[in-house]
């Protein structure tokens, strides 16, 4: 089976590249490079003995689509690509719906011209937006984004589930990220955001490689145990294995198939902070400021819906998630 794997130079993309391979499939990758680099495909095939084809250009140009499947036979789509830094998102309005959502509507209509049915969509947690209840399962009614970056997903789900509605033989598979962290055990794949990060794994990665100062703790006054906000790390790995599980959904009915990917744990950023120091013997220096604008307390998941339809559940624990992503900086970032 070969499976197009667009933004598959990426953070998340790269990881479920190696998974992929490993579980015997054949890999197509899509990317324009805004946001990674073309020797993440070297390091994949350091690590499977396979370097997926790769073709770079960008989704918002439909005819830079055309050849990806005229020249392979692509029997689904794995669609990571697109802009997702919120704040970014907010001074950005129209790039962000101009790539996520028209990019994603040039690949739908590329894949009908090629009678390609089947697709996996990056969605996130953020469409639950201040969570109704707590642990989020997939039938927690969707939420009240905060910006455009979290709209574009709200927005690509409608607009995938009515395309599904009107054409009833596709497979649309919607996941719902929870928050990724950690990296590939070999130090080859992670996350390097561009500039300062928003997200707080990255952020402590420059502060302990020296490149920022300190941390700053977003709140410590929200309704949790400690008073800072609580979310549902996963590593990046088990996050990866689960495309590969969805995989077997093809053979299904075709519709509509939503699963929150997630460890169904919620841990606050001062356990994090502590889980990182332990796990890896070093200190992160932090200072509490305000809460960030849009945040919410607490998002974790009721991940039982893909453990008891897909037999995927998360395998790593936190202190795994930590050490990776510094075995990732000593070996890629710092080197
Ligand atoms: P990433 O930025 O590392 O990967 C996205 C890739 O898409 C990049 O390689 C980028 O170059 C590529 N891309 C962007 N616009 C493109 C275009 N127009 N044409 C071709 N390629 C394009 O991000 P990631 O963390 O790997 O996230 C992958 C997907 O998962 C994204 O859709 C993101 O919104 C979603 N997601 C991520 C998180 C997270 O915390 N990382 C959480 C929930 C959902
Ligand atoms: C954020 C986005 C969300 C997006 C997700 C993945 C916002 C409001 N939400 O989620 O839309 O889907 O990233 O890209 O931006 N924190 C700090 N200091 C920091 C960074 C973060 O204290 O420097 C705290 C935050 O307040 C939060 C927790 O750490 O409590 C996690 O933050 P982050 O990694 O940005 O993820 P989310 O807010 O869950």
């Amino acid at each position: 089976m070969q499976i197009l794997v667009t933004g598959g130079t990426g953070y998340i993309g790269s990881h479920t590249c190696v998974e992929l391979i490993n579980a015997g499939f054949d890999v197509v990758v899509f990317d324009n490079l805004s946001n990674s680099k073309e020797s993440a495909l070297d390091n994949v095939c350091k690590i499977t003995g396979k370097r997926p084809k790769f073709y770079q250009a960008d989704m918002r140009d439909i005819d830079s689509l055309r050849p990806v499947f005229s020249e392979n036979h692509i029997d689904a789509v794995i669609h990571f690509a697109g802009l997702k830094a919120v704040g970014e998102s907010v001074a950005k309005p129209w790039e962000y719906y101009s790539n996520n959502v028209g990019g994603t509507l040039n690949l739908i209509r590329v894949m009908n011209e090629y009678d390609v049915k089947n697709i996996v969509f990056s969605s996130s947690a953020t469409v639950y937006g201040n969570p109704a209840a707590i642990p989020i399962t997939e039938e927690c009614p969707l939420g009240e984004t905060t910006n455009p970056y979290g709209e574009t997903k709200k927005m690509l789900e409608r607009i995938l589930s009515d395309y599904q509605k009107a054409n009833p033989t596709w497979h649309v598979m919607l996941l719902r990220y929870f928050n990724p962290i950690g990296a590939h055990e070999s130090g080859l794949l992670g996350e390097e955001p561009n500039g300062i990060p928003n997200n707080l794994m990255p952020y402590i990665m420059q502060v302990v490689s020296g490149k920022l100062p300190f941390l700053r703790v977003f709140g410590n006054d929200y309704e949790t145990p400690d008073g800072t906000g609580v979310r549902d790390y996963i590593h990046v790995v088990d996050l990866a294995k689960g495309h590969v599980s969805v995989m077997k959904k093809f053979n299904d009915e075709p519709g509509v198939y939503i699963y929150n990917l997630g460890t169904g744990k919620g841990y606050s950023v001062l356990d994090i902070i502590h889980a990182f120091e332990k796990a890896n013997q070093l200190s992160i220096p932090y200072q509490v400021t305000e809460r960030r604008p849009g945040d919410i307390a607490t998002c974790y998941s009721d991940p039982s819906k893909a453990e008891k339809e897909l037999g995927w559940k998360a395998q790593y624990d936190l202190e795994k998630m930590c050490k990776d992503s510094y075995n990732f900086v000593k070996k890629s970032v710092l080197k």
